[in-house]
């Protein structure tokens, strides 16, 4: 029997290429082997998103097309929205219970998610709602709904894997060997680096490369893209291991190329106007066939549909199955 995977996404915003060198990779190489839940977090989402509904909504059609462009198969992949299996929720109460409030405010994510916040809005806190506080039991849901056993994300998410796992072995122990601990499966390139330099690529960061972003937009942010400070002329030579132009011509150009460009930059033999020209012309022929898939999907919304439809209605029969167990351990079958 296929083991399962489960993973979800907030729907806050398109994917960019952080996602795709990152967990997404693993989406597309796991998606064969696999019995593939992939959860659309919408209420997630609303945790802290919760009064601004519309976009949270348009992006749940929005990142799941982006999924699909980047190579998934609906045949294979199990496609489906949090907020319609409500057993999600159900577990979420029920698993309340097992986590001490001072343990969710230790949770190294959700602490720096607060503190971006802070830092955000400029309060003390008091704002951070029961729901986001939460949110990591809700998660923990997530997971063990579906029987869970490989959760392909990124390191970002390694606390909120480890809270699960603590859920599951607290739950187990008190009604009885029911749920499986999941397991966090990390991918090998560990973080994208932002436009700006910054270790991370993230929306909230401003420094990304999305991968719905038109070839105008790609041009705008790679001629902005930080370049060696040191190299004034055109054929001063540069250090490439500090210029993101030649960060990026490592993901999306060939061996060869990059090859190429390193030396000339070293020897001084490349200005960083011709570096970044070649560096669109890589960085449009990897997204095209991405962009080539999000414009079918564009224009088939009801296929979109219909794949989220039947991915829900799996997601919800594995649920309520699992979700039986779960009532019977705690002797609330009546
Ligand atoms: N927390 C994840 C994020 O911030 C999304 C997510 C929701 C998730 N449920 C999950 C990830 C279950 C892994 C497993 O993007």
């Amino acid at each position: 029997m296929k083991k399962t995977i489960l993973t979800g996404l907030r729907p806050t915003g398109n994917l960019h290429l952080g996602h795709l060198f990152g967990a997404g990779q693993n989406y597309v190489k796991l998606q064969d082997d696999y019995e593939f839940y992939l959860e659309i977090a919408d209420v997630q989402a609303l945790t802290d998103n919760f009064n601004n509904p519309e976009k949270v909504r348009k992006n749940v059609k929005e990142i799941t097309i982006d999924l699909l462009s980047i190579g998934l198969d609906p045949q294979k992949v199990n496609f489906f929205i949090q907020s319609k299996i409500p057993e999600i929720a159900e577990l979420t109460v029920y698993y309340s219970n097992l986590v001490t409030v001072a343990r969710l405010q230790r949770n190294p994510t959700v602490k720096t998610e607060i503190a971006q916040k802070k830092e955000l809005f400029g309060n003390d806190g008091e704002s951070i709602t029961y729901g986001f506080l939460g949110y990591p039991v809700s998660q923990a849901a997530d997971i063990t709904a579906f029987n869970g056993e490989l959760v392909p994300v990124g390191d970002d998410q390694l606390p909120l894997i480890e809270q699960c796992r603590e859920i599951v072995r607290k739950f187990n122990s008190i009604y009885g060997q029911t749920l499986k601990e999941p397991q966090a499966f990390l991918s090998e390139t560990k973080r994208v680096k932002g436009l700006d330099g910054n270790e991370k690529m993230g929306k909230s960061l401003g420094n990304a490369i999305f991968l719905n972003d038109s070839e105008d937009i790609i041009k705008e942010k790679v001629m902005g893209a930080i370049t060696d400070p040191n190299k004034i002329k055109k054929d001063d030579p540069a250090n490439p291991d500090i210029c993101m132009v030649y960060y990026y011509h490592n993901l999306v150009n060939s061996k060869e190329s990059v090859n190429t460009i390193c030396k000339e930059c070293k020897q001084g033999a490349r200005g960083c106007v011709q570096c970044k020209k070649e560096l669109i012309e890589a960085m449009n022929n990897f997204l095209k066939p991405i962009r080539e898939k999000r414009k079918y999907y564009e224009s088939h919304p009801e296929e979109v549909k219909e794949i989220l439809d039947n991915g829900t209605k799996k997601a919800k029969q594995k649920a309520e199955e699992q979700m039986k167990k779960v009532k019977s351990a705690m002797k609330i079958d009546y």
